[in-house]
This record gives C-alpha cells, structure tokens and sequence, in this order.
C-alpha cells in the first residue's frame, strides 16, 4: 500500500481507529476524516506511537453537507488523488434529531453524508488506478424497508429501526454505484461490510457518557475494532478483489444480504432520490 492515499471517516474511535491503523502499516497515508478536533488529535498521536505511520488529520462533520463539501475540496487541493474511501463512521441516534440541513441525523450522518462524499470524491478515485469504496453496513440493514415516503422519520421514529434504514441504504447505494460504474467501464468499485458484533463506543452517549457500562459489558462478550476492521481492510488492499464490486462482506466472505437491500429498482431511486437531496448533478449519467 506504499504511495496510496486512504479517508477513513470516524477514524478516531472504535472500527475506524483500527482500520487506520492496519492500514497505515500496510504503508498507506491516511487521513483520518474526524468531527471532533480535540478527538481527532488524541486519536492521532496514540496512532503516531508507532514508527513508519503515516497521517492526517482533517475535518469532517457527516451531519452537515457543507462540512462535507468542503472537505472533499480541501482534500482534493491537498492530495488530487485518492485510492481508497472507507466510509466508516456512523451513529446509533438516540432521539430524533434534525441536522443543520434538516435531515434526520441518523440518516445523514450513516448515509446522506457518505453518499455525498462519495460522490464528490469520485473523479479522485476514477484517476487512481482501481479505487475503491468501502461502506460500513451492518447486519441491521435487514430490519426493514427503504421508507421512501418518509426518510427523516417523521413518524414512529425508533432509534434502532432509523439506524437499520440507515445501513439498508448503505447497501442500496452500494448496488446502485456498482451498476452505474461498471455500465461506463469505470475500474473503481463500491463494496459493503458488515464488521460483526464489535465492541465499541457506538452504544456511548458521547455528551455525557453515559452507557459507558454497556460498553465495557460488550468488551467481554463481543470482537475488538482489531478484528472487526479486517474486512474494511481487506476490501481496500486485497489484490484479488480488482473485479469485485457491489457486493456485501463479512469475515473477509461475500454474504448473502437481505432481499430489500438486492432490488436494483429500489437502489436506483434512492440514488435519484440522495442526488436531489444534496442538490448534485449526476456525476455518472452518460
Ligand atoms: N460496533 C459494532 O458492533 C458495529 C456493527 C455493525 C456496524 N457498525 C458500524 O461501524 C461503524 C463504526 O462504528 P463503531 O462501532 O466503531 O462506533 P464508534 O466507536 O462510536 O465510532 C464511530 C465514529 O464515527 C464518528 N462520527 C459520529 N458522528 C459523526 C459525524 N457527524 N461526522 C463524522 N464522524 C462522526 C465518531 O466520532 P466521535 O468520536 O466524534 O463521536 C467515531 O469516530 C459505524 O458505521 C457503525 O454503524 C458497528
């Protein structure tokens, strides 16, 4: 990975801090896409402790399109290339709350926000030689439909259904993308990851810390970010994938996803759908 350039988003805890990590070993610079400065730079001088790293730190706030704008223009002033996207940050909202933009914020900071990085970030990608897209999914992907009429959970909003909308339209996006870049020939590919049961800060309200218990609970009973970031890791570096796209990952193994995340129709309307709400163009359309 010597030479490659790599965003992790949500880089300074849990599955992001890990996949960073191993993959900076490998050799890549990466950029550790971050929210919070403070953080941010706590993150990176615990990952600078070993010799031979290579980092950055830039900012990112997913829940705020504007924020995500003008990272992907600083970032594309600063490096004009990019080998790997790891869209990996997320949230498990705890009550309904309305972005900046007046998004519901699950659904923006887990999708709309990686939707419109990836997007912006995409003419990178297409100039490296095989980029790739990685977006963290979940099993929780499975626990629903796309609710098409209603995306910002006006109605009957329940933390745990918003944040399964959230990850089935991570999958969707990924099928749609996979289609749209193989139908102009593209050589970047979009792939899905469901990381296991991994025990993280997700479940901490990071206000007031509260549910820390739960997360210290989950480090006896669930996979460590070491083991849980090895297939946001694979998807980016292995070799034999050049080809692969548009598929669902667990334990370094393509899964079988749920049958509302395989409907092409579905992937494609939200992709209109996501253009029109982030007030893009189609990059792709022929
Ligand atoms: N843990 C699991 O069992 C599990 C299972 C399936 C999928 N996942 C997915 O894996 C991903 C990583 O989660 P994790 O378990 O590692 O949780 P985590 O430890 O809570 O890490 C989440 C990361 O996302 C960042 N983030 C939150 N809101 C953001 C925003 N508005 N803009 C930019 N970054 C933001 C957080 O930053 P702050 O520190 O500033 O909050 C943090 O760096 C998520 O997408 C999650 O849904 C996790």
């Amino acid at each position: 990975m010597k030479g490659k350039v790599i965003i992790v988003t949500g880089a300074n805890a849990g599955l992001g801090k890990a996949t960073a990590a191993q993959l900076s070993d490998l050799g890549a610079t990466v950029v550790l896409a971050c929210r919070s400065k403070a953080r941010g730079e706590a993150a990176l001088s615990e990952l600078m402790c070993v010799d031979g790293r290579c980092f950055d730190l830039m900012p990112l706030d997913l829940s705020d399109l504007d924020s995500v704008r003008s990272f992907a223009a600083a970032f594309a002033e600063k490096y004009g290339r990019l080998d790997a996207l790891i869209n990996n940050a997320g949230i498990l909202g705890r009550h309904r709350e309305l972005t900046r933009q007046g998004f519901e914020l699950t659904f923006c900071v887990n999708y709309l926000g990686a939707f419109l990085l990836t997007m912006l970030l995409l003419p990178l990608l297409e100039k490296s030689g095989q980029g790739r897209i990685v977006m963290m999914a979940s099993v929780a992907h499975g626990w629903g439909d796309v609710r098409f009429d209603d995306l910002n959970f006006t109605r009957g909003y329940n933390r745990f259904a918003a944040y399964g909308h959230s990850k089935l339209c991570c999958l969707l996006f990924t099928r749609a993308l996979a289609e749209k870049l193989r139908a102009r020939g593209s050589r970047v590919t979009v792939n899905a990851v469901h990381p296991g049961i991994v025990a993280t800060d997700i479940v901490v309200n990071r206000a007031n810390d509260r549910f820390r218990w739960v997360a210290s609970l989950m480090k006896v009973l669930f996979m460590t970010s070491d083991e849980g970031a090895k297939t946001s890791v694979y998807l980016a570096c292995e070799s034999t994938l050049d080809h692969v796209s548009g598929e669902y990952f667990y334990r370094c193994k393509i899964e079988p996803s749920s049958t509302e995340s395989e409907n092409l129709a579905s992937a494609n309307r939200l992709y209109d759908v996501s253009l029109k709400l982030c007030g893009l163009d189609d990059p792709l359309k022929s």
